[in-house]
């Protein structure tokens, strides 16, 4: 039974309260778009519009971009210790305005409440480590003969451009917001038309905190329209694209045209390794959690199953009645899960459902839309488990973005290893077991950006993240993140 505050419910009717921003925000202030033109964003847990933003084009792109440049002269030669004294107040208003951000992320991305709050205090969390780094960035020196001196210093890349998803808008947004300003660098944001309002939110609030105009702009729109300009501009000197493999390869040709350095966080299709000494029952709620977090649109999401034989039958009957007891709704009544982004995204995932089940796949559990309960709208697929799939099912190799888990059988530790390393993917995975030296040698051997060990999503901002292989490459996060931003010029000199 889902309980929730009238304080909360009144924003399914009513969002006057939210003051939720409908233009770009270029140069320290809301505009609208060049064309004049507006789109709608939805609130997937009841299938509607609630929010008109900015339909933005090239032209708005090009007046964000030169804003950028000019302001990266004047947030180049600020100093860090000023810089981050401004990023600290960011994560403080964001802690001030929590509650407001996260009911707009949950309106506008559809994830459940409690999420949206996570999310939340995690971008706080994302500012205020940045913030503390802005004056640690140290070069280093070069042992050269003793009449030269050489050494090296990181310099801001300059102009950078983020494409942002619509699965978490406000992390992905600072993830890519705070290392690069801390760094020097000056922002343009994207973020996807599925979910445009918090990034916004979080620029306004950066000039609130003292960012001079012009810093961090973000146009909205389409990805067609709004994103593909950015990334082909030549007034950008950076991307960090987080989204699909198709669109990244299409980021990637627009970025060779010109040079531009990018960092490119695609899809995955993370295995979570399960070995029979486990502890049973943490190990149930790890996997449950790691593919119906936010109905398992996590690009890190534990996909796959690969499980030891012994433990396989009595842990997957386990994990099939939890999945049925997770409770589904529109993501303010705080639900267990909350629905799929979009009409399109729940097409796609019934679409590996139903041919799953032509291909006469075993579901364990789910296998359906769910029409929300209260509404009857939404976009809601029940929490699903699909058995022992070969390693060539559509299932086990392609990137679902959906509340579905498939399960591989493992004959043992070798085979759990083979089968983890088996697709174009390799951005993170989950490894459970009692036997320290397994759990390491498993580590070394998968092929990912990042292992969880015996919790899934272990970690925060101070851990580098990103992908191998099609998943993609270079790192965000920790202080590989903040270099992702940087330069290195170095420097040698003759002294006689
Ligand atoms: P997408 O990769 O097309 O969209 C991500 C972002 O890229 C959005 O802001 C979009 O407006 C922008 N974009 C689209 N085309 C662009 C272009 N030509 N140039 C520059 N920016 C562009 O992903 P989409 O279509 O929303 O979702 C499709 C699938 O992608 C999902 O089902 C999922 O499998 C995957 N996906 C993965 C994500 C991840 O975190 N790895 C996030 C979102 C989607
Ligand atoms: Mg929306």
């Amino acid at each position: 039974m889902l309980t929730t505050p009238d304080s909360l419910l009144k924003y399914l009717t009513d969002v006057t309260d939210l003051r939720l921003p409908d233009g770009h925000f270029i140069d320290g202030q809301y505009c609208a778009a060049r064309s004049g033109r507006s789109m709608q964003s939805e609130d997937p847990g009841r299938g509607e519009a609630f929010a008109d933003f900015a339909r933005g084009d090239a032209d708005d792109i090009a007046d964000a971009v030169s804003s950028s440049r000019k302001a990266f002269a004047l947030w180049r030669r600020t100093p860090p210790a000023e810089r981050g004294r401004i990023l600290a107040r960011t994560a403080e208003l964001i802690r001030r305005n929590s509650e407001r951000l996260a009911i707009v992320e949950c309106l506008d991305s559809g994830k459940p409440i409690g999420e949206a709050r996570g999310d939340v205090s995690g971008a706080a969390r994302t500012f205020e480590y940045y913030a503390g780094a802005c004056d640690k960035l140290e070069g280093s020196t070069f042992p050269l003969p003793s009449n030269y001196v050489g050494f090296s210093q990181f310099e801001p890349v300059g102009v950078t451009a983020h494409i942002i998803p619509w699965n978490f808008p406000i992390s992905t947004a600072a993830r890519g917001m705070a290392p690069a300003l801390a760094a020097g660098c000056t922002v343009v944001a994207k973020p996807a038309e599925q979910s445009p309002l918090t990034a916004l939110l979080l620029a306004e609030l950066l000039v609130e905190a003292g960012l001079p105009a012009g810093v961090c702009n973000v146009v909205t729109g389409t990805g067609a329209e709004a994103g593909a300009p950015l990334v082909a501009s030549t007034g950008i000197d950076h991307v960090t694209f987080t989204g699909s493999v198709t669109t990244g390869g299409h980021v990637m040709r627009a970025c060779a045209d010109n040079v531009t350095r990018s960092v490119m966080e695609l899809g995955g299709k993370s295995p979570v390794v399960v070995l029979s000494d486990c502890d049973f029952d943490s190990t149930i709620a790890n996997v449950a959690g790691a593919i119906f977090e936010h109905a398992g649109q996590i690009c890190s999401a534990g996909s796959r199953l690969v499980i030891e034989a012994g433990i396989h039958d009595r842990f997957v009957e386990a994990l099939g009645k939890k999945a049925r007891t997770i409770s589904l709704g529109h993501g303010l009544r705080s639900p267990d899960m909350g629905p799929v982004s979009s009409a399109a995204q729940r097409d796609k995932i019934l679409g590996f459902l139903d041919r799953a089940r032509v291909r006469g796949a075993e579901f364990i559990s789910g296998g359906q839309v769910s029409a929300n309960t209260e509404s009857g709208k939404g976009y809601f697929i029940e929490p699903t488990i699909v058995a022992n799939r070969p390693e060539d099912d559509e299932l086990v190799q392609e990137e679902i973005f959906g509340p579905v888990l498939t399960v591989q059988k493992a004959d043992d530790p070798v085979h759990a290893l083979h089968l983890a390393n088996s697709t174009r993917f390799g951005l993170v995975a989950g490894v459970f077991t009692a036997d320290f030296a397994k759990a390491h040698q498993l580590a070394r051997d998968i092929d990912a950006g990042q292992i969880y060990i015996n919790e899934y999503f272990a970690g925060g901002i101070e851990v580098p993240f990103g992908g191998n292989r099609q998943s993609g490459f270079g790192r965000e996060k920790g202080i590989e993140g903040l270099k992702s931003y940087c330069k290195v010029k170095s420097i040698a000199a003759r002294i006689g």
